[in-house]
């Protein structure tokens, strides 16, 4: 008896106790909650410099590129009233897809793209339409980086030019879907092609071994990859069974270093734009004879085009190049017919 009342006691004491830390823990909430909206915290006014500029995603704050975005001119389209909700954006189907080609440069149009504060993009390749298809629409959606409106997000998976189930693919994600290609005389792409593999695995056929079904009647073998790649016109019929000629963009390959501003000011137009990268984001590094991104500061290195120059270029017989070129230029002449835009490889 007189035990329980000692309990009942003891718990009377507990409750007292309990009540009085919720009463301190409100409080401390409320005190909490009006030091920030003293200091401005929670209205929906445009927050301090490093969200105000550049709208952040995690997953890109170590990217490179995405810092070397003029600080404070840009992107202010978008984020003059931004709320804390909205500032992470939402991922979206990507609006450009940079689709080929292996070797044409990709990599660095893409690179030259992030620049832009208006641009979000896939960091590897996500080989969707061709590898990855069955993973759905959802898988993909997911890969994508969030966007703020008037951001475009984009993805580059070269291999989509020349894979058949691809166009039909794009087409029924989007058929509004903007398409990127850069293409490069098909001779050097091959070439480019082939070192490349040859650095991976040192004990390759030779050149002419591959390029030719039976080399003395000159046969070139289309099934090698290396070859088929680029036999463009054959390619892009493919895409034209779903896609109007306006949905594409061919950026020259040799422009993109030639004269990498003038090609990004044609990219930048398509994608409805501002021109935001010119001139002053690259210099042409002499020793290289290729041209770089400016680097942003604190940043390790600067990112050239032509980075594969240093590899050991096997000697392919001018014979075989010039075999190979007669072999590509009736399909360069087509595909110069099919985009109104001669690319002067021949
Ligand atoms: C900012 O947001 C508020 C609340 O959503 C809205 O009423 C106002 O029109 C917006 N102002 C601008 C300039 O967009
Ligand atoms: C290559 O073609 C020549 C001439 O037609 C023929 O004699 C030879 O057997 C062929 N070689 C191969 C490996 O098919
Ligand atoms: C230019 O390229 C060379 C060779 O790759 C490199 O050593 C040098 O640092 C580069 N210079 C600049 C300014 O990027």
């Amino acid at each position: 008896m007189g035990c329980s009342k000692w309990r009942a006691a003891v718990n009377f004491g507990q409750l007292k106790v309990q009540s009085k830390l919720s009463v301190l823990f409100t409080m401390i909430v409320l005190f909490t909650y009006l030091f920030y909206c003293l200091n401005g915290y929670c209205d929906s006014l445009p927050r301090p410099q490093q969200f105000g500029a550049s709208p952040p995603s995690p997953s890109h704050l170590t990217d490179l590129w995405s810092s070397v975005a003029p600080s404070g001119s840009s992107s202010s389209s978008s984020s003059s009233n931004m709320s804390i909700a909205n500032s992470f954006g939402s991922k979206k189907f990507p609006q450009a897809i940079i689709i080929g080609v292996k070797k044409g440069g990709t990599r660095a149009l893409l690179e030259f793209l992030r620049i832009h504060p208006d641009v979000r993009a896939v960091g590897s390749e996500p080989h969707f339409f061709d590898r990855f298809y069955d993973k759905g629409l959802d898988w993909y959606r997911n890969l994508m980086p969030r966007t703020l409106d008037g951001q475009i997000t984009m993805e580059k998976t070269p291999s989509y030019f020349i894979t058949k189930e691809a166009p039909r693919r794009v087409f029924s994600m989007s058929r509004r879907t903007k398409l990127i290609v850069v293409v490069r005389d098909p001779v050097t792409r091959a070439v480019s092609d082939y070192t490349q593999t040859l650095t991976k695995s040192p004990g390759l056929p030779s050149f002419q071994n591959l390029a030719f079904r039976n080399i003395t009647t000159g046969l070139i073998d289309t099934s090698w990859s290396a070859v088929r790649i680029g036999i463009y016109a054959k390619h892009l019929e493919n895409w034209l069974r779903f896609f109007p000629l306006s949905r594409f963009l061919f950026v020259s390959g040799e422009r993109l270093v030639s004269d990498p501003a003038g090609e990004m000011g044609r990219v930048q137009d398509f994608l409805g734009l501002k021109r935001v990268v010119t001139d002053k984001h690259f210099y042409f590094n002499q020793t290289k004879g290729f041209p770089c991104l400016k680097k942003p500061e604190g940043s390790s290195r600067p990112r050239c085009l032509g980075k594969s120059k240093g590899r050991p270029h096997p000697q392919i017989p001018s014979g075989v190049l010039l075999r190979l070129r007669d072999f590509y230029r009736p399909f360069n002449l087509k595909f110069y017919q099919m985009t109104g835009h001669n690319f002067g490889w021949d």
